[in-house]
């Protein structure tokens, strides 16, 4: 293999509108990932009409609800902003033209990814109205011209999504997605087919696959089958058969997981108006329970997905009722933009070892990091991880302790004070 042609995380995006430096968020410089693949490529390249599936015919964009699904980092976003301020440049003048109905929306569930996307909007120069940035659980455009797929890891996510946006698609609406060869399965196209239209897929390219679907305005695709809602198992203490909210694209939202079951088994219980975070809350079982088992506790979930946060919500309001007091918070890890340092009494944790399609315990750290930094003197950071990650080693080094609560085959449940 030739070394000098694999790409690095410092690789420029070349896109038929311009050249990018794009990051990845938190911008980290020992990250060796990118924040773009071929994916991203070949859909731009197709909509400037230079793709072979394109045959040389660009998609009109200009003047249109250009809408972005599921883009990762920005890097749709960012070329797509750059494409119609190009667009909307007129060439006397080169004086760039109100951009609020030509900028690209971007709809995405990560705070992260929306970070991204702002650091590398500002990166590229574009102004900060050249993109309009919404959550999945913000109100769509009514119409939509171009909708643009960058398929999700979460099938439900796309399925709740496209439920969402089908009553803005229209007959002459552009729907194109894209992903790797690996990420698109006769099930993805299945729900294009049955939410959107006819769908088909093209050749392959650098194993990247376009989706072209034709919308069928005929068609009723029924409402989006979420949120999801179970009862908890019997035997998980005072959490025991209570209801869990799942929104689409939520950690595992068809049943608890193990590992947090294991959890739920040791949790502690913290004294009135003690301040808990459930760091990562995914659906927000672990502080529902501890709500539950600590009456007056102050409770805080925070998680970097929108899906996950209003499913915490929902979960802590089933359970908790619609005017106990909770915060909500979309956020990542616990930074110093979430709580103030040293106001928080105890963190509880299961936390994530993929992020966006990467096996990393850089997320673990970060959240180690931040619940040292958010927790007062004598306050507990209580995690549960699998047993082959190691996590005593790293919560040792950062907090110059750690003990093990309870342990089986695969989990342990550990402890650390913030001296
Ligand atoms: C293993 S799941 C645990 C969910 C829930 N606490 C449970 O036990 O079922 C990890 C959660 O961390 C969230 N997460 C990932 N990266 C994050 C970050 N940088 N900041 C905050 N939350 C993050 C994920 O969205 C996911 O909901």
């Amino acid at each position: 293999m030739n070394r000098l042609s694999t790409p690095t995380a410092a690789t420029p995006f070349t896109t038929p509108w311009g050249t990018f430096d794009l990051t990845r968020f938190p911008e980290d410089p020992r990250e060796r990932l990118r924040a773009w693949d071929a994916a991203d490529e070949y859909l731009l390249r197709h909509l400037a009409g230079e793709s072979d599936s394109a045959q040389g015919e660009a998609t009109e964009l200009t003047g249109r609800t250009v809408v972005v699904l599921g883009d990762r980092w920005g890097a749709l976003t960012t070329a797509l902003a750059a494409a119609l301020t190009t667009a909307s440049t007129t060439p006397s003048t080169m004086a760039s033209t109100a951009l609020s109905t030509a900028a690209p929306v971007q709809i995405s569930d990560s705070h992260l990814g929306r970070q991204a996307t702002l650091a590398n909007l500002a990166r590229s120069g574009a102004a900060p109205d050249a993109a309009r940035l919404l959550t999945t659980r913000e109100t769509p455009p009514e119409r939509i011209d171009v909708l643009l797929v960058r398929v999700p890891k979460s099938l439900a996510l796309l399925e709740d999504q496209l439920h969402r946006l089908a009553p803005a698609v229209g007959p002459g609406t552009v729907v194109i997605g894209t992903g790797m060869v690996t990420e698109i399965h006769t099930s993805t196209l299945q729900l294009f087919e049955r939410i959107l239209g006819p769908t088909r897929t093209s050749l392959a390219a650098r194993k990247a696959r376009l989706i072209f679907c034709t919308p069928d305005p005929a068609l009723d695709p029924g409402p989006s089958p979420w949120p999801h809602t179970y009862a908890l198992p019997g035997d998980i203490g005072p959490a025991s058969g209570r209801t869990v909210v799942n929104h689409a694209g939520t950690f595992c939202a068809e049943r608890l997981d193990i590992g947090t079951r294991f959890l739920l088994g040791h949790l502690p219980v913290a004294a009135p108006g003690a301040r808990v975070v459930d760091l990562g809350c995914g659906n927000g079982v672990l502080g529902t329970a501890a709500a539950l088992a600590s009456p007056g506790a102050e409770l805080v979930f925070l998680d970097e997905s929108h899906q996950a946060v209003a499913s915490a919500e929902a979960t802590f309001r089933a359970n908790l009722g619609p005017d106990a007091p909770a915060e909500f918070l979309t956020a990542d890890a616990l930074g110093p933009d979430a709580v103030p340092a040293g106001s928080v009494d105890l963190v509880l944790n299961n936390p994530p070892f993929h992020s966006h399609q990467a096996t990393t315990d850089a997320t673990a750290w970060r959240m180690f990091t931040g619940a040292r930094r958010a927790l007062r003197p004598g306050g507990e950071l209580w995690v549960v991880g699998n047993r082959h990650l190691g996590y005593h080693l790293k919560l040792r080094r950062l907090f110059g302790n750690c003990e093990l609560v309870a342990g089986n085959p695969k989990f342990v449940v550990l402890r650390a004070v913030r001296r």
